[in-house]
């Protein structure tokens, strides 16, 4: 078969000029947890091309700010409350923490994709645990957290070490989400003082 047939989603998302549909999966978590809202600093990880990071500087307006990262290039340019860093999350420590703390840590991150399902979920737990790190050090206590995970043999760790950090959390499959998809979006919400020993960590 030839390219997948352009759905509801994507077409709405040329209306209302977004570049990519994902942009509904963030606008349907937000809408059921309140995450973006005025005033926040957010970091962005795998932002490309550019829908989340838009959603997210509309949502905090002016007095918030938004961190985007990504390998990629972004496809959109973003307003003056947002700033694109080019490169891994995880070798932009220095930036991420010049730029912080955040009140609300967000990671879409998936991995180039094998086709070879065991080898893509766990790559997606990597990604997500190092989302979870970052959010860890950089997110100011009461901070939010949502993040991407392919469901596999480790979600049920990525959900127990989440559930040491935050006061609450759940677990998110957007309708936006294709059908054929795995995906989920694990939201930690009011992170815990940083000096709480992380459940299940040594001493
Ligand atoms: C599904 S896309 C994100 C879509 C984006 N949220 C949007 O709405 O436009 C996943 C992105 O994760 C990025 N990514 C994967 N590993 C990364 C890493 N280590 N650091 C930064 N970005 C990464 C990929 O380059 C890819 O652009």
């Amino acid at each position: 078969m030839g390219r997948r047939r352009q759905d509801h989603y994507a077409r709405q998302a040329q209306r209302d000029r977004f570049p990519a549909r994902s942009v509904y999966k963030l606008e349907e978590i937000d809408r059921r947890t309140r995450l973006v809202r005025p005033g926040r600093r957010v970091l962005d990880l795998g932002a490309a091309p550019g829908s989340w990071s838009l959603y997210l500087a509309r949502g905090v307006g002016p007095g918030g700010f938004v961190l985007a990262i990504d390998l990629q290039p972004l496809r959109v340019e973003l307003p003056a409350n947002a700033h694109f860093l080019r490169g891994s999350c995880f070798d932009l420590g220095v930036e991420i923490a010049a730029a912080g703390p955040f009140d609300l840590v967000v990671s879409d991150m998936a991995p180039s994709t094998t086709g070879d399902r065991g080898t893509d979920q766990y790559r997606s737990f990597e990604l997500f645990s190092g989302a979870v790190d970052l959010a860890a050090a950089h997110g100011r206590p009461g901070s939010d957290f949502a993040g991407k995970i392919f469901q596999g043999p480790s979600f049920e760790e990525a959900r127990v070490r989440l559930r040491g950090l935050y006061a609450e959390t759940r677990v998110l499959r957007p309708k936006a989400t294709r059908t054929e998809s795995y995906e989920v979006f694990l939201v930690g919400l009011g992170r815990r003082l940083p000096d709480v020993p992380e459940a299940g960590a040594p001493g």
